[in-house]
């Protein structure tokens, strides 16, 4: 195949940033674009026009994607409680072979909780689709760089890397069903954690021996709801988001510690610590490698570029800064091109490029399925309040507390 055609389920926050990557990536046509409301995927396609992907069409019906013959793979871009649902439409459609589907990329996390998490393996592995899983941290120019100084040269001459911390923290989401939990699954834990875990995961695997040569034995997690239930914010989301929070809580802090072990017995620890009760410049996404004779760090908030503006102007709120900005005077961080930054372009150009060549990407629906695995022993850990062995028969049919409880 030398083109792909591409269907977009989403046409939201996450969605503009895949159609930025998509705009520098060869072989690729956007053929449509489904919202919910017609009106928000012709916003989508407009944008995708302005950025010289041509004119997709916009639907408000997910079949005209899935059906179309045009499109050979489906991006899943939209709320965690859909993805089960579409994932099941997309690999039902593919085994029933009518159209011409090769793949599906997903949006993280792969899903609420480990029985959805199975279902949809269940149906793509009988579907035959290659499935991309996209955790774009993973695929962070800093995190690459970074990997290949590790493992080249630092695990290289004195030794593997043993502790690896990531942490992604801002101020809270952008819109209502993340504040929900009976929706999205959870609080801050499933949201963002599922970005830490994973990068963490990435930096201390040898990548000469693959992910399975690092192994989960035990995981510590706490979780707690910080800045979210005191009166003022309760309001404050009451009135962005028509959302009582009071009545449907969820965590925004968690942290988790899980001890990995290697093919060699050596022990090696991930932190990850999220937050959405965070107020800086903006998203911060930070990373932490040590090694025995080494050490690694990245701050997307101290990138190359800042600017300064006085206090004499007023500038309207804007994310022309960064992701999640809080602020628009002072010394301000700025990221050129985010959708570079933070590894959208190069996960989308993975995916584009595994499809073309009808090989499974290196980040799939199996990655997606561990780290929910992971999540829910971090939520258990934190429920119960002591570090558990890793062991998915315990969280087969788990539900977080958050997800489970609304107080009437
Ligand atoms: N990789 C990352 O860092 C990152 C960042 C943000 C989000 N995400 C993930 O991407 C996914 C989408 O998030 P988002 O921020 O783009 O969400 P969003 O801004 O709320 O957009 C959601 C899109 O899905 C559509 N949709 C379809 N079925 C829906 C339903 N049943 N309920 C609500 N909306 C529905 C919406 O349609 P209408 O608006 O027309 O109703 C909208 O086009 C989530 O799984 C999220 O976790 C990942």
């Amino acid at each position: 195949m030398e083109r792909l055609g591409v269907g977009i389920l989403g046409a939201g926050f996450v969605a503009k940033f895949h159609l930025r990557a998509f705009a520098n990536i060869r072989g690729i046509d956007v053929v449509a674009i489904y919202s919910r409301t017609l009106e928000r995927a012709r916003d989508a396609a407009a944008y995708a026009e302005q950025l010289g992907l041509g004119r997709p069409k916009a639907v408000d019906d997910v079949w005209d994607v899935l059906r179309d013959p045009r499109i050979n793979a489906v991006w899943i871009l939209t709320p965690n409680d859909t993805h089960a649902v579409y994932a099941k439409y997309v690999a039902e459609e593919a085994r029933q072979g009518k159209g011409n589907l090769i793949g599906v990329a997903i949006e993280k996390p792969l899903a609420r909780n480990v029985m959805e998490a199975r279902e949809m393996l269940n149906a793509i592995e009988k579907s035959g689709l290659l499935h991309g899983y996209l955790e774009n941290q993973v695929f962070m120019p800093s995190v690459t760089k970074g990997k290949e100084v590790l493992w080249g040269i630092g695990a290289k001459y004195s030794g593997r890397p043993y502790l690896a911390r990531a942490a992604e923290e801002h101020a809270g989401p952008h819109n209502a069903w993340f504040w929900r939990p009976s929706i999205s699954g959870g609080g801050v834990l499933l949201d963002m954690m599922c970005h830490s875990l994973e990068a963490a995961r990435h930096f201390l695997y040898d990548p000469r021996k693959g992910k399975d040569s690092l192994r989960p034995r035990y995981i510590y997690g706490e979780t707690a709801t910080l800045k979210w239930l005191r009166k003022e914010y309760i309001e404050d989301l009451k009135k962005r988001f028509g959302i009582d929070f009071s009545k449907e809580p969820a965590e925004d802090y968690a942290l988790a510690i899980v001890t990995y072990e290697d093919d060699e017995g050596n022990v090696s620890i991930t932190e990850t610590r999220t937050s959405w009760s965070f107020v800086g410049a903006g998203l911060r996404l930070s990373f932490e490698v040590l090694g025995p004779e080494y050490s690694l760090y990245v701050n997307t908030l101290q990138p190359e570029l800042f600017t300064f503006i006085s206090r004499n102007v007023r500038i309207p709120p804007s994310e022309e800064f960064v992701e999640k900005q809080n602020a628009e005077q002072g010394l301000m961080p700025i990221i050129p091109d985010e959708a570079i930054a933070y590894g959208y372009h190069a996960e989308d150009k993975h995916m584009v490029e595994s499809f073309l060549k009808g090989k499974m990407p290196v980040e799939n629906w199996y990655d997606g399925y561990l780290v929910v695995q992971l999540m829910m022993h971090a939520y258990l850990s934190a429920e119960k309040g002591v570090k558990i062995r890793f062991d998915p028969t315990q969280v087969e049919s788990y539900v977080p507390s958050y997800a489970r409880r609304r107080i009437e």
